[in-house]
């Protein structure tokens, strides 16, 4: 299936690793122009040679958007290094192990700030951009801890709620100009950062971190986890000309680790 990726171009924040870098790739894959932020240099400059080989444009801006100065920073530097931007994905976050007493205020502003206003920041600032277009695609990445209890998640669990609150007034507020807006909520998937923070974890739940994995793959109806690859090529699909009638929606890629009904 064509999914009409060829020659768009798409903005994925905090993309050098992970499911960002997976979804760059995947959209790459499609012939789409991608352009990336993250803080590390290093990282960052790998990442977009590897997406450059697969013979699209690609762009790193090294951003910091825990503020909405990076976030607008990067926008800005997206639309007038590509022309023109028609896909927005709000990937960056992610989990920062911590307890009520244990979280600070710091903690707090960047677990809030990159999990949950980053997205609000960029949608900001890419919306004028989106609307130039015929239609356009504006893809929130969220997680199961803001769908389903997970004991512990208080650094996720709350922006990600908020997102899905976000996702659904953005819907509301763009279908007009036939933008989008969508979440797609990972369950576990095999990244990078799984590494630490998976022995965070462990050492507060006063287990061993292979054993934390395989408790949570053992949650999972398919018994393991994800490869950030198999969540790039379902948002690929998500963020494509060929989605066009789905908006406002969370889209769980989960593994079965969701129980409810309905
Ligand atoms: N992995 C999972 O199991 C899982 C499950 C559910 C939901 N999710 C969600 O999926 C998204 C991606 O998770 P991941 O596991 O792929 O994360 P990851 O491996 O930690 O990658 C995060 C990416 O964002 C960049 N980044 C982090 N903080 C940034 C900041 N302040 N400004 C700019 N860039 C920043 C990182 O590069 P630098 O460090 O160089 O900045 C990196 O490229 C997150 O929203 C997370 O909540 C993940």
């Amino acid at each position: 299936m064509d999914l009409g990726l060829k020659n768009k171009n798409a903005v994925i924040t905090g993309a050098s690793q992970g499911i960002g870098e997976a979804i760059a790739h995947s959209l790459a894959d499609e012939g789409c122009n991608v352009a990336i932020c993250a803080r590390n240099k290093e990282r960052l400059d790998k990442t977009v040679s590897d997406l450059q080989a697969k013979g699209v444009k690609a762009i790193g801006v090294i951003a910091d958007l825990s503020s909405e100065a990076g976030c607008q920073l990067f926008i800005e530097e997206a639309a007038k290094k590509l022309g023109s931007i028609q896909i927005l994905v709000n990937n960056v976050g992610g989990m920062i192990p911590g307890t009520l007493a244990t979280m600070d205020e710091s903690t707090w502003s960047t677990a809030i700030n990159v999990n949950l206003m980053a997205a609000i920041y960029t949608t900001k600032h890419a919306v004028e951009h989106l609307k130039n277009n015929e239609w356009a695609r504006i893809l929130n990445v969220t997680g199961f801890s803001g769908t389903q209890l997970l004991p512990g998640a208080l650094s996720t669990t709350i922006p990600n709620a908020g997102l899905i609150g976000f996702n659904k007034l953005m819907a509301n507020e763009l279908g007009a100009s036939n933008i989008t807006v969508n979440n797609i909520c990972p369950g576990m998937i095999n990244t990078e950062s799984w590494g630490p923070r998976g022995e965070a974890m462990a050492k507060v739940r006063n287990t061993t971190s292979k054993e934390l994995r395989s408790g949570f793959a053992s949650q999972t109806m398919l018994g393991r986890w994800a490869e950030p690859s198999e969540v790039g090529d379902l948002a690929a699909f998500l963020v494509s000309q060929k989605n066009s009638y789905m908006t406002g929606t969370t889209v769980e890629i989960c593994g079965g680790i969701t129980r409810y009904i309905g």
